[in-house]
This record gives structure tokens, sequence and C-alpha cells, in this order.
């Protein structure tokens, strides 16, 4: 089955049984196409989400500070479908979706570093936390690291996601025993309805959120999630569901 016909197959399915409802309407009204998919970074969650868009069809360019690297060499291999990688301005050139898997400090010099992006979607999984004096978790931002992204890349459509889940739990959902959504939030419905027909590829669910102004509260979520871990002992894992009322 290609790429395609799967997802036109998923369309099907969330629309003839009725569940997530938002999300099928979302992707009812967007053209099933395969992407070339700049994925900026090449860590942990660089090396989940590029091989499970991969294998959704879209082609994946990785954009290093060493592209050269072993590292970065063995990611691509296992990427696959004709990915590749270079420098992270050079990636973006032909993408249509840039993914910012970098650490949430330094999402504004990276991106203003990137080029024109006007017209891309832009996927921000990045979270941006320290510790305050008394030992506690903070934001290191009054906004949020979507809306510096935003205000770096005026004309490009940012979309807030993945930033609220381990990247174990984005290649392997039922690891975490049940449903486990993914809160979108960013300013244009059809820039989500893209990044929700990834997210719902992977087997996890799109829940739309709201605007990016709001993207200070889903990157909140992580203090919750980090402090429960590392505040004493292991603490559990953070998985988020939305739950359909009935
Ligand atoms: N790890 C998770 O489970 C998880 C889950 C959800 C969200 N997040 C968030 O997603 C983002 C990426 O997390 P990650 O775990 O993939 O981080 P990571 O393993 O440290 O990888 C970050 C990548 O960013 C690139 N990079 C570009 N500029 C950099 C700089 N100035 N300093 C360091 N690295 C730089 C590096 O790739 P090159 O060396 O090839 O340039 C590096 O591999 C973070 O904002 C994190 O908070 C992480």
């Amino acid at each position: 089955m290609s790429p395609e016909d799967f997802v036109m197959l998923l369309r099907k399915w969330m629309l003839d049984c009725g569940g997530m409802a938002l999300v099928a309407g979302l992707l009812a009204s967007v053209p099933v196409t395969a992407d070339t998919i700049a994925v900026i970074g090449t860590g942990d969650v660089a090396g989940a989400l590029g091989p499970e868009f991969a294998a959704l069809g879209h082609t994946i360019v990785y954009g290093s500070r060493d592209p050269s690297r072993d590292k970065v060499r063995a990611l691509v291999e296992r990427t696959g479908n004709g990915a590749s990688a270079t420098t992270p301005a050079e990636s973006v050139v032909g993408a249509d979706i840039v993914v910012m898997a970098v650490p949430g400090t330094a999402v504004e010099a990276i991106t203003n570093g990137l080029g024109d992006l006007s017209g891309k979607i832009i996927i921000d999984p990045t979270n941006a936390i320290d510790r305050s004096d008394d030992g506690y978790f903070k934001l290191v931002y009054d906004s949020s690291t979507a809306e510096i992204i935003q205000d770096a890349a005026p004309a490009a459509y940012v979309v807030k996601a993945f930033n609220t889940l381990n990247w174990r739990t984005m290649v392997d959902p039922d690891s975490s025993g049940g449903p486990v959504s993914i809160p979108l939030v960013g300013d244009s419905a059809e820039a989500k309805a893209t990044v929700a027909e990834l997210v719902e590829g992977m087997g996890l669910e799109a829940i739309d959120l709201g605007p990016l102004r709001y993207a200070r509260h889903i990157e909140g979520m992580l203090l919750v999630w980090i402090h429960n871990r590392y505040g004493g002992g292991d603490g559990p894992a953070f998985d988020y569901h939305l739950r359909k009322e009935q």
C-alpha cells in the first residue's frame, strides 16, 4: 500500500468511525502529498520523527551543524526513503515542512540562520526550561519558544507539536498503555491539519488546542512532567490523553 493510499484509508476510517471528528474535519480539506521535510538537528527527537515521517512516504533532509559525522550518516541510513543530510540553511531550501528538533534556548538563533522560511510549515517540538533557585523547574521565556520561532519567521506557519511526550513514545505509542494525544497549537488551521496528518500517521492522536499564543501553556506541561520524573526518585512517565466526553 502506498503512503497516499494509507492516508486515504486513515481519513476514511476516521470519518466512518466518527472518532476524532475535529481532526477528520481538518484532514478533509488537506491534499494528500508526499512532502520534503527538513529536520533541523540529529538528536533524540530528530532520530524519532525523521524515520517516522520517512515511513509515511516523506523525504527527509536533516540540517546538521556537522552533517558529515558518522552519527549523522547512520541516522540518514536508518531513515531511508531517499533521506540526506546537509547544513541547516541548505536543508530548508526545498522543504515544505521544517521540524525544529533543537534545544529550546537556541531556537531564535537557529531560525534566523535558516534563511527564508516564507510559506513553510514549522513544527516546533522544543521546550526551554531551567532550574529556579528553589530547585523547581521554570520556563525560560515569558512567551514561548513557538512564538519566538514565529517572530523570527513571520511568513511561516508555526505549529507547536510533539513537546509533551518522550521520544520513545513517539516511535512506540503503544508503550504508554493507551492512546496518546498530541496537543497542536498554531494560528493556521491548514498547517495544523497537515501536522495532524503526520501525527495520526504515527499512531498518535492529534488534538487542536487553539492559537499559537497558547503555546506557553503547552510548553508548561513539561514542568509537571519533568518535576514528577526528577523531583524525587524516578517518578512516573508523562503521556497526555484528552479523553472525549461520552
Ligand atoms: N528528548 C525527548 O524525549 C524530547 C521530547 C519532547 C521534546 N523535546 C524537545 O525537543 C528538542 C530536541 O530534543 P532532543 O532530545 O532531540 O535534543 P538533543 O538530543 O540534544 O538534540 C538536539 C540537536 O540539535 C542540534 N543543535 C543545533 N544547534 C545546537 C546547539 N546550539 N546546541 C546543541 N544542539 C544543537 C544538534 O544536532 P547537530 O549536532 O547535528 O547540529 C543536536 O543533535 C528540545 O527542545 C527538547 O526539549 C525532547
